[in-house]
């Protein structure tokens, strides 16, 4: 995987709350084609990390490169068009509408003179074909979105990052508010997205989720990247004492 040219790659990035060091002098890269997981404990630096890929927080210093080239992310709009898709913890959904309109939010398709209709049939055809595509057993594209499970709500905010053109799907703690079995349908998305070709970085605290559906874990610490592991070549001992190892050793030199 080495001799690839990573998709995403971060050179010393680093970003200040006040005092609060979040994310320290990181470098880090991502290739094509694997569902990377990012682990570590709360307040570890994660979120921060992927906002700053995502535009929605500019590093302190360091530098991001996609696909080789130096990116300027400045705000959300140029991550999308660099093919980097968050999607978020709360989701962003809106609860009111259906399926097709969450889909297009913002970006809906028109047609007619001075393009001022909506083009609800084509927008149907195209969410049926990313729900199909991702596998979503939602039923109906016109179900409001109030009306449906985690699981559901995951697929169409991920299936709204696909229409947009996402090449690297970010998904930050999915299963986190999740039962078993939509659990076992965001997993069963991820694997999907990854059989399509997609890049997916995946935030999880649950390191046997991890540890089944990716093919790298990366472990932050206090702000800092302390190393990435094939999950083929690890298990959970090891990256458990990662998330946590440091912190030992802290405490055992303070006894
Ligand atoms: N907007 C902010 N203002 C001030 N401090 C912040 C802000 N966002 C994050 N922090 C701080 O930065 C550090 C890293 O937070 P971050 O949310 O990135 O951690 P995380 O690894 O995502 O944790 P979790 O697993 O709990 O989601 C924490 O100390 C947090 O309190
Ligand atoms: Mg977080």
């Amino acid at each position: 995987m080495s001799n690839q040219q990573p998709i995403l790659q971060l050179r010393g990035i680093s970003k200040s709350f006040g005092f609060v060091q979040a994310v320290k002098n990181v470098n880090w890269e991502v290739y094509p084609g694997e569902v990377h997981a990012l682990v570590g404990d709360n307040g570890a630096g994660k979120s921060t990390l992927i906002k700053m890929i995502c535009g929605a927080l500019l590093p302190d210093s360091g530098e991001i490169l996609v696909k080789g080239a130096n990116a300027r992310i400045a705000e959300p709009v140029d991550a999308f068009r660099l093919g980097i898709a968050p999607v978020y913890q709360d989701l962003a959904l809106v609860e009111g509408r259906d399926v097709v309109m969450n889909m297009f939010l913002g970006d809906e398709l028109t047609h007619g003179p001075f393009n001022l209709f909506l083009d609800h049939k084509r927008m149907a055809i195209e969410t049926q074909r990313v729900l199909d595509e991702i596998h979503s057993r939602i039923p109906n594209v016109r179900e409001y979105v109030r009306r449906l499970s985690g699981g559901q709500r995951q697929a169409v905010a991920v299936g709204r990052a696909l229409i947009r053109g996402g090449e690297v799907i970010i998904m930050d703690e999915p299963t986190a508010a999740l039962g078993v079995e939509q659990t076992r349908e965001v997993l069963n998305l991820i694997e999907t997205l990854r059989s399509r070709g997609k890049t997916v970085i995946f935030i999880s605290h649950n390191i046997l989720q991890v540890l089944q559906v990716t093919n790298r874990i990366s472990v932050m610490f206090h702000g800092e990247m302390v190393g990435t592991r094939k999950t083929s070549e690890t298990n959970e001992d090891e990256i458990v004492g990662m998330i946590v190892g440091t912190k030992r050793d802290v405490l055992a030199a303070q006894e």
